[in-house]
């Protein structure tokens, strides 16, 4: 089955042809870090703007480099939440227009399932369930159980901030271009990990909840402090900056670990699925790698953990093979649950 994906959840057009869930032929991904670069975050009517524009060319650039015509597409498979609802909508009007003018079916799918998935693509049939989902993106930051794909019970999220929109507001404070996430990574090597008491958020009654608000703020308050009030990152030293992206690095990655490794042992999962763009952080990945030796960790492959539409062919390609085609009532959503079977009456 030929699944062509659409992605524009957020500031990514992106287009991918991908056969039976797993072969991806065509990846296209048109980013639009470079407009939102000087704002220090995502411009909702830019982003919007800027989808209208490559919709149409990364759809055709997709099927080019696949080799392959509308006509042999089998299946449109489209990101539907939770995301931008004017970015959203961009993709899954052009989802509609394309199943109705080819007369082909087409399913609307989770982003954050799509993150998941996308580290398990290309080795399905090797994964073994239930496993613990550990969603790490600009926009999430979500422990889930899953049974299997398409099977979903929440553990929990972060009450406020996303980890890796902690990672771009940090990052903006100094000064440093969106999206920061790299560029703190890159700081963080130079820098000492404990030159500043920041410590990670608490959430009282929801000890596997994430908070990043309060560091972020901190880390605020500790550039300041250190600048007689003023807050130009200019007038920060660039040992100032490794250190303050050092420091914040540890304490946020070290409180993803330990409340995951917390959620893994209570869910009894054995294996760890990743998904989401703060997963390129290769520092995350060593700290699991040491904490966790005895688990099985899957990461994205590097071109699948930032948003892309092979992710969201491969989820579709499965959840059309479990509950058929979407209609054309179907809308964007902001926000979206994830889909739990009945078994969850029980627990
Ligand atoms: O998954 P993604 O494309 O966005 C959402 O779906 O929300 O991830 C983008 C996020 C940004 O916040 C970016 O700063 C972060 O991933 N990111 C990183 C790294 N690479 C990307 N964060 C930390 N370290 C990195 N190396
Ligand atoms: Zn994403």
């Amino acid at each position: 089955m030929l699944v062509l994906g659409i992605e524009s959840t957020c500031d990514e057009t992106a287009c991918a042809i991908v056969r039976d869930g797993t072969a991806i032929l065509a990846n296209i991904v048109a980013s639009q870090a470079t407009l939102h670069e000087c704002y220090g975050g995502v411009v909702p009517e830019l982003a919007c703007r800027r989808h209208v524009d490559m919709i149409i060319p990364v759809i055709d650039e997709a099927l080019k480099q696949a080799g392959v015509t509308l006509n042999e597409i089998d299946l449109i498979s489209v990101a539907k939440a939770p995301g931008l609802i004017g970015a959203l909508m961009i993709g899954i009007n052009a989802a509609k227009a394309l199943s109705v003018t080819l007369e082909k079916p087409f399913i609307g799918v989770n982003h954050i399932e799509a993150h998941l998935y996308a580290a398990i693509m290309s080795q399905v049939e090797k994964v073994s369930f239930p496993s613990l989902g550990v969603v790490l993106s600009g926009g999430h930051t979500t422990l889930v159980y899953m049974r299997d794909i398409g099977d979903y019970k929440l553990i929990s999220e972060t009450i406020d901030d996303a980890l890796g929109e902690a990672f771009d507001k940090v990052a903006k404070m100094m000064g440093l271009p969106y999206p920061g996430g790299p560029h703190i990574e890159t700081l963080a090597k130079k820098g000492n990990p404990h030159s500043y008491p920041l410590k990670a958020g608490f959430v009282k009654g929801s000890p596997l909840s994430f908070s990043f608000s309060g560091l972020k703020t901190a880390v605020l308050y500790s550039l300041r402090g250190q600048n007689s009030s003023t807050l130009l990152p200019s007038q920060l030293s660039e040992e100032e900056k490794c250190n303050m992206a050092a420091t914040f690095q540890r304490v946020a990655l070290q409180d993803v670990v330990k409340k995951t490794l917390q959620a893994a042992i209570e869910a009894d999962c054995e294996t760890l699925i990743f998904g989401g763009g703060v997963t390129n952080n290769m520092a995350l990945r060593e700290l699991f790698a040491k904490a966790a030796p005895n688990k099985k960790l899957i990461w994205p492959k590097a071109e699948l953990t930032l948003d892309n539409a092979a992710m969201i062919a491969g989820l579709g390609y499965h959840q059309f093979r479990r509950r058929g085609a979407d209609n054309l009532l179907m809308e964007a959503q902001s926000r979206i649950e994830f889909y739990t079977s009945a078994k969850d009456s029980n627990n």
